[in-house]
C-alpha cells in the first residue's frame, strides 16, 4: 500500500521505517531540508536502537525515500499520517499549529480519497479540528474530495520503539467509519501476532486512550515516589514494600520502581495536556495535578540528599554523574531528571563531571562549553577529583560497577542512587556509604 507520513521525527520515522519493512511504499515527508538531505545522504537525525539499519534496508530496497515537497506527499499515499510535534504551550496544553499546517496542506492538494492519520499526542477533539481544516482548504479552491480522519496514537517506548510497533500490545483505531477501520485493520495485518491486536473505536475514545494509558503509567511512578518517601520516613525499604505489593497479579510488578522522577517527552507532557483539557471543561483534575506535582519534588531528591549530606556547602565540590539521558537506551535529555541535579548543583556553586553512554553530545547541545560542567569519556574518568558520585540513569552498564574503583577515587566515599540499581551491601563492603530511594542510608562496614 501506498502511505505518506508528515514528520520525520521520532515517530514518523519509527512509523515510516516498520511500514516500508513489511512491504509498503513509504514517503516521508518534513518541512527540514537538512533532516531530509541527511536522510537521503543515510543519516539519522535521532538515536533509536535498530532504526538506521532499518531506514538503510528500506530505502536500498526502494521502498521508503524522504521529500520536503508536501504536495508529492498528498498525491502518494491513500494512508496520509500526521506523525509532527506538539510541543507543550506556555499553559501546558498541546500545540497544534504543526498538525493543522499539514492538515491544510492535505487539503490543499488532495485529488482523490485519502484517509487522514492523527499520529501525533493530540487532545481530544483535535480529530474534529483536522476535518475542519481539511475542509476549509478544500472550499479555498471549490474541490470536493472525500476523506476520513483517523486516530491512532502510537504507544512507542524510546529505546525500544521497533520492536513496540513491530509486537504492538494492541493496535488503536479510532473512527467513525467501519470501512476506514477496515482499511487500517488491511495495513496493520502484519503486526498482529497470534492474534488480531487492532481496536476499533470511536474516534474520542482513541484520543483519550493514548493519555489515559500515559496518566495511568505516570501514575504508578508518581504513586511509588511517594510511598518511597513515606517509606523512608517510617524506617522501611521500599524496595522489599515494591516486591511484596508487585506480587498481587492485580497491582503487578511492572512500572512501580520508584526513583528520582519521571522524565522523556511523553509523561511530563500528556499528563499537562490531560490536566488542562479537564481543567478546560470545567472539570478538576485533583490526581493528575498530584501525579505532577509529586514527580516535580522527586527530581529534587537527590540534590537534597547530596545538600544534606554536605551539611549544605557545596560550593567549590565537584559531583560526578553518571546517566544523563531521562531513561536507558536514548540520548532524549527531554525533562530528565539529570538536568534538574545538574543545574541545582550549579546554582550551589559545585562542577559537575558527567558520563553518559549516548547523550554526551546531547548534553553539551544543551548546555554548551563551561567551566562548571566536565563530560567525560567514560564512568571511571567522571570518579576523577570528585567528592561524590550521583547514579541517576538505569543504563545497564552502571549496574554492576567496580566499588572499589569508585571507593579509591572519590573524595569523600558517598555514592547516591536515584535509581536503586546499586548493590548497597557491595558498596557499603568497599567502603562507601550508600544512599538510596526510599530506604535508609548504609554506612561503610569495613
Ligand atoms: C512512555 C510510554 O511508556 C510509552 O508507552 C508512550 O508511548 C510514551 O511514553 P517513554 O517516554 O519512552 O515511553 O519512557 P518510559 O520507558 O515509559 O519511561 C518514562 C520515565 O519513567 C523514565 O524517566 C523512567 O526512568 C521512569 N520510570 C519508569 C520510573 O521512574 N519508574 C518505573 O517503574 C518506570
Amino acid at each position: 500500500m501506498d502511505v505518506t507520513i508528515f514528520g520525520s521525527g521520532y515517530v514518523g520515522l519509527v512509523t515510516g521505517a516498520c511500514l516500508a519493512e513489511v512491504g509498503n511504499r513509504v514517503l516521508c515527508i518534513d518541512v527540514d531540508p537538512r533532516k531530509i538531505d541527511l536522510l537521503n545522504s543515510g543519516g539519522v537525525p535521532i538515536y533509536e536502537p535498530g532504526l538506521e539499519e532499518m531506514i538503510k534496508q528500506n530505502r536500498d530496497a526502494g521502498r521508503l525515500s524522504f521529500s520536503t515537497d508536501a504536495a508529492e506527499g498528498v498525491r502518494h499515499g491513500l494512508f496520509q499520517f500526521i506523525a509532527v510535534g506538539t510541543p507543550p504551550d506556555e499553559d501546558g496544553s498541546a500545540d497544534l499549529q504543526y498538525v493543522l499546517a499539514v492538515a491544510r496542506s492535505i487539503g490543499s492538494h488532495m485529488d482523490g480519497y485519502r484517509i487522514i492519520v492523527n499520529k501525533s499526542t493530540v487532545p481530544v477533539g483535535t480529530a474534529d479540528q483536522v476535518a475542519a481544516a481539511v475542509s476549509e482548504a478544500l472550499r479555498a479552491r471549490d474541490a470536493e474530495v472525500e476523506f476520513d480522519v483517523v486516530s491512532n496514537p502510537e504507544f512507542l517506548k524510546e529505546g525500544a520503539a521497533i520492536e513496540d510497533f513491530m509486537r504492538p500490545d494492541r493496535i488503536i483505531v479510532g473512527t467513525d467509519n467501519p470501512r476506514t477501520g477496515e482499511l487500517l485493520r488491511a495495513l496493520y495485518a502484519p503486526f498482529n501476532r497470534s492474534h488480531d491486536r487492532l481496536m476499533l473505536m470511536d474516534v474520542r475514545s482513541a484520543e483519550l486512550t493514548k493519555y489515559a494509558a500515559n496518566a495511568m503509567l505516570a501514575t504508578k511512578i508518581s504513586f511509588m515516589n511517594e510511598l518511597s518517601n513515606i517509606a523512608e520516613a517510617v524506617g522501611a525499604d521500599i524496595e522489599k514494600v515494591r516486591i511484596g505489593i508487585g506480587s498481587d497479579p492485580r497491582i503487578g510488578y511492572q512500572f512501580i520502581y520508584p526513583g528520582c522522577g519521571y522524565g522523556g517527552s511523553c509523561f511530563p507532557k500528556d499528563v499537562r495536556a490531560l490536566e488542562r483539557t479537564a481543567r478546560g471543561l470545567g472539570y478538576k483534575p485533583q490526581l493528575l495535578q498530584a501525579v505532577e506535582e509529586v514527580n516535580f519534588r522527586q527530581k529534587d531528591l537527590i540534590f537534597n540528599k547530596i545538600k544534606t549530606y554536605f551539611n549544605d556547602d557545596l560550593a567549590g565540590r565537584t559531583i560526578a554523574i553518571w546517566g544523563l539521558a531521562f531513561k536507558p537506551n536514548t540520548d532524549d535529555m527531554r525533562e530528565a531528571s539529570s538536568r534538574v541535579l545538574i543545574e541545582s548543583l550549579w546554582a550551589a556553586g559545585a562542577t559537575v563531571r558527567a558520563y553518559d553512554p549516548v547523550a554526551m553530545h546531547e548534553t553539551q547541545r544543551i548546555y554548551g562549553e563551561r567551566p562548571d560542567l566536565v563530560l567525560v569519556d567514560d564512568a571511571h574518568s567522571a570518579l576523577e577529583g570528585a567528592d561524590a558520585l550521583a547514579v541517576l540513569t538505569e543504563w545497564s552498564e552502571f549496574r554492576s560497577p567496580d566499588f572499589h574503583a569508585i571507593q579509591s577515587r572519590l573524595k569523600d566515599r558517598v555514592v547516591f542512587d536515584g535509581r536503586n540499581i546499586l548493590d548497597g551491601r557491595l558498596a557499603t563492603a568497599s567502603g562507601l556509604t550508600y544512599i538510596s530511594i526510599g530506604r535508609a542510608p548504609m554506612r561503610p562496614s569495613t
